[in-house]
């Protein structure tokens, strides 16, 4: 399907073979430390995997304390500088709408890097470079927006309210969807006048990249936007731990957010953490289940189920369970597992001991009395990081595979009889990202949405919504809200002016 990108980028001579393309990638790639393009400190490097091939495709210079620590001190100059915030906020927008421009016009080459780095598809690698545009042009446009507050105290004072940026702003993203990720929270960033540390994930960061290009082509402030790569273990808890970062802003496993969290406690800094779920879909019984079925399967198997918001349970009545298995495996039989460069419904997990996980949970999960109607690990005889789509059934609610998030494309389906029993199963994990219903009565979605414990809840669509609607978690999902005007108001924090303006009586002119 490399055709079908050519024709939509005009590439006419493009050729069809994965390794050519490869070729056309760049090789090695450095970080973005104050407005430079630069090698890390220590001159090691991060190599980079085709996780659809497991071949090595490229490198990227490592970051380790000593770059965290030039790229802090650029954003503090930056910051301290106050070149964002005196800007007119109308400006700053102006200049996000830029950084969108240089990202729409560079989508044929992320969309290559996404593939080849990630394991997209083409289109999907081509959707990230529009989304991350979009997300400069929503906050761009929303830069003006943010206004404070006039409070009356009477005639002898004026008192009103500043949103203030934080600061320094650090911000580590996920191999899932790097580009997007990063997208949201530095367009954030900018809009409000802070700056940015962002550490690209060591799996997949070659899209992040284009970030720093783009800011670099519309004339961003040197050192308001610093885009490194390293590892988690170093560079990743190096920088949220740095003294001199004001503000956090975390997406990714748990474990790894709790970490983070203990050393933000030190300095009791604000933090936004979108910590991954195990989100399910009510299926109630007049819904129109061949939706439903579409809908779950999308919600599951896109990004091979590489998705914090994916529906990885569907609760269905056990009346319904025989018809729901049944299109299921149907569903899963018309999907196609293969590289992304190829369009597969099915791409490759981020890498081998990603895929050893997903593959380990599925087995545990076979062995704790778990049937898989279809699927159950990783798909054989194939060079990169392939799992079967897999759908879980004969399964209670306290089975591991029903609690844990996978994070790849295996769906657990769970049975009731009464609706509250249901809502007690989806409300029934540690975690609460999203939450679905499926149903034709719009009094029936109500009573679930506002019962589900949940972030968000889509009804007769998984994923409905965009850039446009806030979304983040509650319980161990996390908090703060990302997308939307919400996600702003995570980026500052409010300041009261309050002025005596006269010595009493209202302040009439003398004379
Ligand atoms: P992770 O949470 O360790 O990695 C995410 C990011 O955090 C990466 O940039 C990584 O370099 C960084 N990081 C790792 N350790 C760090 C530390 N101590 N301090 C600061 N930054 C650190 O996730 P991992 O291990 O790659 O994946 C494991 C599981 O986490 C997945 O199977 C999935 O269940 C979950 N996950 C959830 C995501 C989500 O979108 N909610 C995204 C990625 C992973
Ligand atoms: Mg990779």
């Amino acid at each position: 399907m490399v055709r079908a990108w050519t024709a939509q980028t005009g590439k006419a001579n493009h050729p069809d073979k994965e390794e050519t393309m490869a070729q056309e990638l760049k090789k090695y790639w450095q970080n973005y430390i104050d407005g430079q393009w630069v090698d890390g400190v220590d001159g090691e490097r991060i190599a980079i995997e085709n996780p659809a091939t497991a071949e090595h495709i490229a490198d990227v210079a490592r970051a380790t304390q000593a770059d965290v620590d030039l790229a802090v001190a650029a954003a503090r100059r930056c910051y301290n500088s106050r070149e964002l915030y005196n800007m007119r906020p109308t400006n700053r927008g102006i200049l996000m709408f830029e950084i969108a421009r240089h990202l729409t016009e560079m989508a044929d080459e992320i969309a290559l890097a996404e593939c080849l780095d990630n394991g997209k598809t083409l289109t999907g690698g081509r959707n990230e470079a529009l989304a991350a545009a979009r997300y400069f042009t929503y906050y761009g446009g929303l830069a003006d927006k943010l206004e404070g507050r006039m409070i009356p105290l009477g005639a002898d004072y004026v008192d009103y309210t500043i949103p203030s940026p934080f600061g320094v702003s650090a911000q580590i993203v996920p191999w899932n969807f790097p580009l997007q990720i990063a997208a949201r929270s530095v367009a954030c960033a900018l809009a409000t006048a802070n700056t940015v540390v962002l550490k690209s994930p060591e799996l997949s960061p070659l899209s992040t990249y284009f970030i720093a290009e783009a800011c670099h082509r519309a004339g961003v402030p040197k050192g308001a936007v610093n885009i490194l790569c390293g590892f988690g273990h170093d560079c990743g808890a190096y920088l949220s731990a740095h003294p001199d970062v004001d503000h956090i802003v975390f997406t990714g496993s748990l474990k790894t957010g709790q970490s983070i969290l203990r050393a933000a406690a030190e300095r009791v800094l604000p933090c936004v953490m979108e910590l991954g779920g195990k989100s399910a879909g009510i299926l109630f019984k007049d819904a129109d289940v061949d939706q439903a079925i579409n809908s779950s399967a999308a919600g599951i198997f896109s990004n091979a189920g590489q998705v914090c918001s994916a529906q990885s349970r569907l609760i269905v009545p056990t009346s319904l369970h025989d018809q729901v298995i049944e299109k299921l495996v149907a569903k899963v039989a018309s999907l196609s597992i293969g590289p992304g460069i190829e369009e597969h419904n099915i791409t490759p997990v981020i890498s081998g001991p990603q895929a050893d996980k997903i593959d380990g949970m599925c087995l545990a999960a076979l062995q704790a009395g778990a049937e898989a109607a279809t699927g159950g690990g990783r798909a054989e005889g194939m060079a990169g990081h392939f799992i079967k789509p897999t759908v879980f059934t004969n399964l209670t609610p306290d089975m591991t595979i029903a609690r844990e998030e996978v994070f790849g494309p295996v769906l657990s389906i769970l049975t009731y009889d009464d609706p509250e029993e249901a809502l007690t199963i989806a409300n029934g994990t540690d975690y609460g990202l999203c939450a679905g219903v499926y149903t034709r009565d719009l009094a029936t979605a109500h009573w679930a949405a506002d019962r589900l414990v949940a972030g968000q809840v889509f009804v007769n669509e998984w994923f409905a919504g965009g850039i446009e609607t806030p979304f983040g978690g509650t319980k161990r999902s996390g908090y703060g809200r990302e997308k939307g005007q919400e996600a702003l108001l995570n980026y500052v924090q409010t300041k009261n002016v309050g002025i005596r303006i006269t010595d009493g009586g209202g302040g009439r002119p003398g004379g």
